[in-house]
């Protein structure tokens, strides 16, 4: 596996100077078409995804309590909420890096935990559950790139392992993609000598080699120097708006979940408390808790 990452329950950091400042800066490349959006094979269908009745518990604490949540084809869904409210959790169970211990996960209409045997649903077997699993990639907060590793083979490692391309295949694939995410003369280098700018770079580049039809990304700058956070932004951004992609991101870039989210989904509690369009979700939520949310992060300015 490619992303295989290492557990992950770091607390999002607290400096959130000038949010909505900068993800408005003007200074995004122009998008016409977009490089980045060819070279990670736009022709890809974003797929569906749907959550029903989905409990997940570690020891006595319920993470997720019967999560009901759907994401249409192509959708760019922005989930918020506190710290330990178990939106990783959401990510890693899509990701099959946690099994649930109830309910089912569908991506693109199939089963991923589930198989159909003479119409009943049973436990789906570990071969059935990788095919449908690779239809989705996620990048991480901490990276989680292969430090033994350049930054062409992080990239080319997961379609050479997992979808079999030759060498010369993958690394065709993974040079592409370095190139459009602006690290064309950082091939040879390994993640020690990246900045955590390019180290995400990377690991996008990487999640993209294997053509997933959902992205999962999870508070991928809340690790990076403020300075460095742009550069990350703008290649999300780019993909938001230039591919077909389903993505579901983790963040607490407010003026970026407003600027590309389809729709804001607030979670706490392992729960879904309000959902809409940012325009509704920024501008006027409902809810108590949505607003005690935004005054929290955006007070953190
Ligand atoms: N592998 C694990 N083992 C035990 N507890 C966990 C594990 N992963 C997450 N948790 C707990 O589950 C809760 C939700 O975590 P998480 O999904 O990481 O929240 P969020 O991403 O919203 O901050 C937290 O209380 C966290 O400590
Ligand atoms: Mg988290």
């Amino acid at each position: 596996m490619p992303d295989n990452p290492e557990p992950n329950h770091d607390e999002p950091s607290n400096s959130r100077s000038a949010i909505l400042e900068r993800s408005a800066e003007p200074d995004a490349p122009a998008r016409t078409a977009s490089r980045l959006a060819v070279a990670a094979g736009d022709e890809l269908e974003g797929s569906g995804v749907r959550f029903s009745g989905v409990t997940k518990r570690f020891g006595d604490l319920t993470v997720l309590d019967q999560l009901d949540m759907e994401v249409a084809p192509g959708e760019k869904m922005v989930i918020i909420g506190p710290s330990g409210s178990g939106k990783t959790t959401i990510l890693r169970v899509l990701m099959t890096l946690e099994r649930p211990e109830a309910g089912t996960v569908e991506v693109g209409g199939e089963q991923l935990y589930h198989e159909e045997r003479n119409g009943q649903l049973v436990k789906a077997s570990e071969k059935h559950v990788r095919q449908v699993r690779r239809k989705i990639s996620m990048v991480f907060q901490h990276f989680n790139l292969f430090p033994h590793m350049t930054a062409l083979d992080n990239v080319s490692f997961g379609p050479r392992k997992v979808l079999g391309l030759s060498k010369d295949e993958a690394n065709e694939r993974a040079a592409r993609l370095l190139e459009v995410v602006g690290l064309g003369d950082k091939f040879g280098e390994h993640p020690a000598r990246l900045s955590g700018g390019q180290k995400q770079r990377v690991a996008i580049a990487r999640a993209l080699a294997m053509e997933p039809e959902v992205m999962l990304f999870d508070e991928v700058t809340s690790a990076l120097d403020p300075e460095l956070v742009g550069e990350v932004l703008n290649v999300l951004r780019d993909l938001a708006e230039n591919t077909t992609m389903t993505m579901l991101l983790v963040t607490h870039e407010m003026g970026f979940a407003r600027e590309i989210g389809d729709r804001v989904v607030m979670f706490d509690g392992g729960r879904v408390v309000e959902q809409g369009p940012p325009t509704q979700i920024f501008g006027d939520p409902q809810e108590q808790r949505t607003r005690d949310f935004l005054r929290a992060v955006l007070d953190r300015e």
